[in-house]
Formats: structure tokens, C-alpha cells, sequence
């Protein structure tokens, strides 16, 4: 029998990382570069995307490229799709990364943030997912890996785009698991709790609300990108072939509370 370790490679795999120009996104693609696999990463803006890419590629010798997506227009997503095929003829594995937040009380938020958030973090995903099925189903194998959040399971006040986007993330997850078990493809949900990435800059700049949220951590830190990384390989891989419509929650045991 293979040694373990090798359940976790992914040789010659193609993944997409939306979002992966930066935090979160950006240590998931190089860990999954890093464990074999080619990695297309997208970001709106393009400079980032392919500066990235460029890094991830010198750093892990696997090829890597950035485009410049937005999640939330089908078409792009569609075009997407088809650049990765032209430059490496399969998609196996899709990462649901890129995500906002506008967070408030809920008079104070406008329809346009609504709209914005859910746009970006659920309708994003779902376009995605669509758009990559048929490459994966044509070889009757996929890893699909959504950025849901803690707050997909437990909320806090303030957010209700977000934690309804990802409450509704989680569920895509697992309906997306059920409609693709006979396909071979795993669909998964990966919750990080609080990580010190931009997307947290407002709360990170106030340091009230940073040791207040620390405070709600049983590991008494915010989390590091790396942290991430072994997780989402192991999601992507063999390693996790019995997995499909699962939340794996990474989050220092917020939601153990
Ligand atoms: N950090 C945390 O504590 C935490 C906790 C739980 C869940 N998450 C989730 O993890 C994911 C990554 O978060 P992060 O902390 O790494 O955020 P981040 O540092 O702000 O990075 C977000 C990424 O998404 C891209 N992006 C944003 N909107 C986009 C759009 N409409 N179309 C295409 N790309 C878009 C950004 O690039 P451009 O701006 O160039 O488009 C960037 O690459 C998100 O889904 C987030 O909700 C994060």
C-alpha cells in the first residue's frame, strides 16, 4: 500500500483559486502548487493576479497563471473556464476563495452591500461550480472547495450579508455534493475562523475589537494564513476521498463553544 503521504499528492492535477492573489487564496494555490498540481489563480485585478502567479510559480517550479476574473459576471466566469482548458486541457479542482465583507448594523447597510456581498461570495461560487462541472465530469473525478466561514454556522451582530452569504455557501456545499456523488467529484466547505488577512483590516486596526475577538478564541490567536494550506491540500487530494458535503471548521475552536 502507498505510503500516506502520497494520498495527499497531487501530481499533475489543474486547480483554480479564485481570489488567490492574495491572503487566504494566495497560500491555499501555493500549497496545492507545492503538493503538484499546476494552479490557475484569478483576482479582479489583473496585475496582482499574475504577480502572484509569477511568485507561486518560482517558488513551488509547477506552472501557475493569473487572470483577471470577477466572480460575480458569468461570462467571465464561462471565459474562465475555457482559458484554463486551452492552457492545460482538464479542471480538477476548484477553490471558491474570493470573497468581501461590509459589515453593520442592518440600517445602516445599503441594498448595493447587500447585493455586493451575497453577489460575490454566493452567486460567484455557484456560477463557478456550473461552469466548471463539465470539465470535471468528463473524467468523472473533481475536488471542489468552498471558502464558506465559521460564521456559515454561528453568527455574530453586524453581518448579515456575510454570514447569510456563507450560511448559504454552506448549503450550496452540500447540495452540490449530493447532485455530484455519482460523478465523482467532492464537494467540501472549508471555515476558517478569524485569520489577520485585509479582508479583517477594519477590525485589526481597532485594538479593542481585535483583543475582544481574540478573547473568543479558545487558542487565544488569530490564525495564520499558513495554517490553512495543509487543509486545503488535503481536501484537493485522495487523502479525502471518502469526504463529500462536509464543513471542516479551522478556526481555533471558535465554534466549539
Ligand atoms: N480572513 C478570515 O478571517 C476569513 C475567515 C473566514 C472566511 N474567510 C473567507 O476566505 C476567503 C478569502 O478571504 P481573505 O481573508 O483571504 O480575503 P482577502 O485577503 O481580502 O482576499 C480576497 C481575494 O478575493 C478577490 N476578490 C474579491 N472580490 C472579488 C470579485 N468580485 N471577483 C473576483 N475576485 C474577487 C481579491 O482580489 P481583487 O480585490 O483584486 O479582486 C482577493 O484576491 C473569503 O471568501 C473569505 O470570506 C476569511
Amino acid at each position: 500500500m502507498a505510503n500516506v503521504l502520497e494520498r495527499f499528492r497531487i501530481d499533475g492535477r489543474t486547480a483554480i483559486v479564485t481570489g488567490g492573489s492574495r491572503g487566504l487564496g494566495r497560500v491555499i494555490a501555493l500549497a496545492l502548487a507545492q503538493a503538484g498540481a499546476r494552479v490557475a489563480i484569478t483576482a479582479r485585478s489583473s496585475a496582482t493576479a499574475e504577480e502572484t502567479a509569477a511568485a507561486i510559480a518560482s517558488e513551488s517550479g509547477q506552472p501557475a497563471i493569473g487572470l483577471a476574473v470577477e466572480v460575480t459576471s458569468r461570462t467571465q466566469v464561462e471565459d474562465l473556464m475555457s482559458k484554463v482548458l486551452d492552457w492545460s486541457g482538464r479542471i480538477d479542482i476548484l477553490v471558491n476563495n474570493a470573497g468581501i465583507n461590509i459589515r453593520g448594523p442592518i440600517e445602516s447597510l445599503s441594498e448595493s452591500d447587500w447585493d455586493a456581498v451575497i453577489d460575490t461570495n454566493l452567486k460567484g461560487p455557484w456560477l463557478c461550480c456550473r461552469a466548471a462541472a463539465p470539465a470535471m465530469k468528463s473524467r468523472k473525478w473533481g475536488r471542489v472547495i468552498n471558502l464558506s466561514s465559521m460564521l456559515g454556522e454561528i453568527s455574530l451582530p453586524g453581518r448579515t450579508p456575510y454570514a447569510s452569504s456563507k450560511g448559504g455557501l454552506t448549503l450550496l456545499t452540500r447540495t452540490l455534493a449530493l447532485e455530484w456523488a455519482k460523478d465523482g467529484i467532492n464537494v467540501n466547505a472549508l471555515c476558517p475562523g478569524p485569520f489577520a488577512t485585509e479582508i479583517n483590516t477594519a477590525l485589526l486596526n481597532d485594538p479593542q475589537v481585535r483583543a475582544e475577538m481574540q478573547s473568543n478564541i479558545p487558542l487565544a490567536r488569530w490564525g495564520d494564513p499558513l495554517e490553512l494550506g495543509p487543509a486545503a491540500v488535503f481536501l484537493a487530494s485522495e487523502a479525502s476521498s471518502f469526504m463529500t458535503g462536509a464543513t471542516l471548521f479551522i478556526d481555533g475552536g471558535y465554534t466549539a463553544r
